[in-house]
């Protein structure tokens, strides 16, 4: 739902251009199913060249997935002069080239979707449908901002930024790799492209996809490597502008390392950067128990929580609390936690050993403080794995919260109904705004919380998660980002300098 104050303004029409998603698969056609068996089983030979760091498959430590060798210093000076080198020739390709580009790479995505998806299950830990979800974003992402720049190809005022970094996180490390990467180049700039650490692999399949789509390799480069190469990609004053989607910690060091210089149109140097969330949910007593068990499960634990829009607190109005708390639980029993190729998994591994420990030591310490802990049972399967079982904290109180815990690892706290108003601030004021949803049927209260809601994407009687590329343009503010959304009609804006055609912000 649109706020009045972010209705869209005639000009900016021209970035919402028509275009249709993207469909994905039908999992439930054993048909399809028996298709894609092969390209997702693992390969003979591990994927790509034998040298650089080992990439495990997190549902199986023993499974190497592939290696990569991350960038030196060396590396990425080079690619540093050659994409600034670069940017001026392909700011000069006309806007309907790079669209048709970047349409050509979202073919190619779709023409090679099972084994990409296999990538993605052993590389991120996804399972097989938040593999299709993955494909079909990253897809979603090159045709809408494909098409955004097509409506400006006659608009000869746009002018590109230059050279942009772009650092994506690994839990979409398709769609927002090349979400990020494919806004960038549509706007006409050169890109210096860093994956997270943890996914390389996918993203080094991508950038061959857009080489083989036609972007020049100077106009786009792969530049693989941990936190102090980000670091080094976005202090370099060649950069002309920063999209990052990460931890809210490391979009803090960003924002102060660009504080530091300016373009040399004497302007800050653009940021865009995603962050965290601690995303919460209001249930009333007249909400429908079972969607809201089913909408909570989604939100919740889907992608073992790993998503910046994930459920991270559940807030149950006291009347309700106990039967949507039995129903929750008995639900979390169902879901089965393990090997995400197999068709049957709800919920795969966490990313590391890391992530994994970092989890647990959030529930033993809340579990020490004294707050009911339920969590499930792992399979056996999940022995080789760096899995967690759904687990579900009772809290008192949303200060309890702190930061944002990213895994399967849901708060639950109740509320009066008197107490709404009071819930609804102590939301806003944890500083975080990327979702909010509320269940209930109610109109007042459904119009009051959402108009009082600070969060980005507000949702009504649905899930929080699984945004749709122009369809619910994506992104919060505050500790949650920077805006503008992802998947909106404003993201390109941010990438070209000011324009005729295009209004400042
Ligand atoms: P992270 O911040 O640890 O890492 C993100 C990227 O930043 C990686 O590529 C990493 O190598 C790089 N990096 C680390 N230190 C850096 C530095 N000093 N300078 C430059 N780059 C640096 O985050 P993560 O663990 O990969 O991802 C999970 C986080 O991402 C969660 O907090 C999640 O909420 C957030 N996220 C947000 C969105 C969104 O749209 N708002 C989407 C996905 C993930
Ligand atoms: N865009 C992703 C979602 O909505 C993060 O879940």
């Amino acid at each position: 739902r649109l706020k009045p104050d972010q209705a869209i303004v005639p000009p900016l029409d021209l970035f919402r251009p028509e275009r249709r998603n993207s469909v994905g698969l039908d999992l439930t056609n054993e048909n399809t199913l028996r298709a894609l068996g092969a390209c997702l089983t693992k390969p003979a030979t591990p994927f790509g060249e034998i040298h650089g760091v080992a990439v495990l498959n997190p549902a199986d430590r023993s499974d190497v997935v592939g290696h990569i060798a991350f960038a030196t210093l060396q590396a990425r000076e080079d690619a540093l002069a050659r994409a600034t080198r670069a940017a001026l020739a392909w700011a000069a390709v006309p806007a309907t080239d790079r669209a048709r580009m970047l349409e050509m790479a979202a073919d190619m995505v779709e023409r090679d979707m099972a084994p990409l998806m296999g990538l993605i299950m052993r590389e991120a830990g996804k399972t097989l449908a938040n593999a299709v979800s993955e494909i079909r974003e990253a897809v979603d992402f090159l045709r809408y901002y494909a098409a955004g720049i097509r409506a400006h190809a006659a608009d000869a005022t746009v002018r590109p930024l230059g050279v942009v970094t772009c650092i994506s996180p690994w839990n979409f490390p398709l769609a927002i790799f090349l979400g990020q990467v494919s806004a960038a180049l549509a706007a006409g700039n050169a890109v210096l492209a860093k994956p997270a650490e943890e996914t390389p692999l996918i993203a080094r399949a991508a950038v061959r996809i857009l080489h083989d789509a036609g972007i020049p390799h100077d106009a786009l480069h792969f530049v693989p490597g941990d936190g102090e190469a980000g670091a080094h990609l976005v202090g370099d004053p060649r950069v002309n502008a920063v999209l990052f989607t990460g931890s809210t910690a490391v979009a803090r060091l960003i924002q102060k390392q660009l504080a530091t210089r300016l373009n040399p149109d004497g302007r800050p140097v653009p940021l865009i950067a995603e962050t965290g969330g601690q995303n919460a949910l209001i249930v009333d007593s007249s909400a429908l128990t079972e969607q809201v068990v089913a909408d909570v499960m989604s939100s919740a634990f889907d992608s073992a929580g790993q998503r910046c829009s994930a459920l991270r607190v559940l807030c149950l109005q006291d009347d309700c609390a106990d039967r949507v708390l039995a129903m929750l639980k008995g639900a979390m029993r169902e879901w089965r936690v393990g090997n995400p190729a197999h068709p049957q998994t709800d919920i795969g591994p966490v990313i590391s050993a890391e992530a994994r420990a970092g989890i647990l030591d959030h529930v033993e310490a809340m579990r020490t403080r004294g707050y009911p802990v339920f969590q499930t049972d792992p399979t056996l399967e999940c022995a080789q794995g760096t899995f967690v079982a759904p687990t579900l904290i009772e809290i008192d109180d949303l200060n309890t919260l702190g930061q944002e815990v990213f895994g399967p690892v849901l708060h639950v706290v109740r509320y009066a109904r008197d107490a709404l108003p009071a819930l609804m601030k102590a939301i806003n004021a944890t500083g975080y705004a990327l979702t909010f949803g509320v269940h209930s049927r109610v109109d007042h209260t459904i119009e009051t919380l959402t108009a009082k809601a600070a969060a980005g994407n507000v949702y009504v009687n649905r899930n929080l998660v699984g945004a749709v590329v122009g369809v619910q343009p994506f992104g919060g503010h505050g500790l949650s980002g920077t805006g503008p959304k992802a998947g909106g009609p404003l993201y390109l804006r941010r990438l070209v300098a000011a324009s005729s055609a295009i209004p400042a912000e």
